[in-house]
């Protein structure tokens, strides 16, 4: 029983897929749903957790007791990020962040008749948030990432998130496996926790409450 084990604990959750825009209508999306996010904010604020969410764009209703901030793309997101984050003891980026964005937003909207039969739009690399986030934590902030590797061999995928968790140089990355029928949008996920030093210190298989309990359980207790 965790009862309100999180209680006094400030937990920070980005969720869901960023949309970065194209033209007035348009956009450059991706296929997070947000549920993860979602369900490790909720089950953080039933723990007793003060929690704020940063939702992009998400499939499920944000959870009542938390405190939701709206954001779309990924700048938004990293601007909303680096405001909240020094108030808050644990972050858990569990959101689709945008690597690109477009270059230039059109003005108005692009009109087939003034493109020709292709279409070609320059991107440009977004802020990595989890990366900015680490370079300005605040002392005894947990911070935790999340890669989504398509690598179907487990070893091969594992060493991925090792190098990518040093590289980011957060505290703990949550792996899971996605692919076009793995992963997102999905009720069940299969994910490991590596910890510093590229330890699995916990694996789930199950439904996304439950790989938010466990999460919950290793990066937010009282230090
Ligand atoms: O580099 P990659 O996108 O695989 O890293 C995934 C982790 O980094 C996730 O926690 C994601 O939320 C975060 N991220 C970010 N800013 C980006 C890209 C990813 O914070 N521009």
């Amino acid at each position: 029983a965790r009862g309100r084990d999180l209680e006094g604990r400030r937990i920070l959750v980005t969720a869901g897929g960023t949309r970065e825009p194209i033209d007035p209508v348009r956009f450059l999306g991706n296929r997070s749903s947000g549920r993860q996010g979602v369900a490790v904010a909720a089950r953080a604020a039933a723990r007793g957790a003060e929690v704020t969410l940063v939702a992009a764009n998400i499939e499920v209703p944000p959870p009542d007791d938390v405190r939701v901030v709206r954001v779309s793309s990924a700048e938004q997101m990293a601007a909303a990020c680096a405001e909240l984050a020094p108030r808050h003891d644990v972050i858990v980026m569990a959101a689709a962040v945008a690597d690109f964005r477009p270059e230039h937003v059109q003005e108005g909207k692009i009109k087939k008749e003034q493109t020709g039969d292709d279409l070609t739009l320059t991107f440009v690399k977004n802020p990595d948030i989890l990366r900015n986030l680490v370079i300005a934590r605040v002392p005894d902030q947990v911070i935790v990432g999340f890669a989504a590797e398509t690598e179907t061999d487990d070893e091969a995928r594992l060493e991925l998130a090792r190098r990518k968790r040093e590289r980011k140089g957060c505290d703990y990355l949550v792996l899971n496996r996605v692919g076009w029928n793995e992963g997102f949008q999905r009720e069940d996920t299969e994910i490991q926790l590596i910890d510093e030093h590229g330890e699995v210190v916990a694996e789930v298989v199950g439904d996304k409450v439950s790989v938010a309990d466990a999460i919950l359980d290793v990066v937010a207790p009282e230090r």
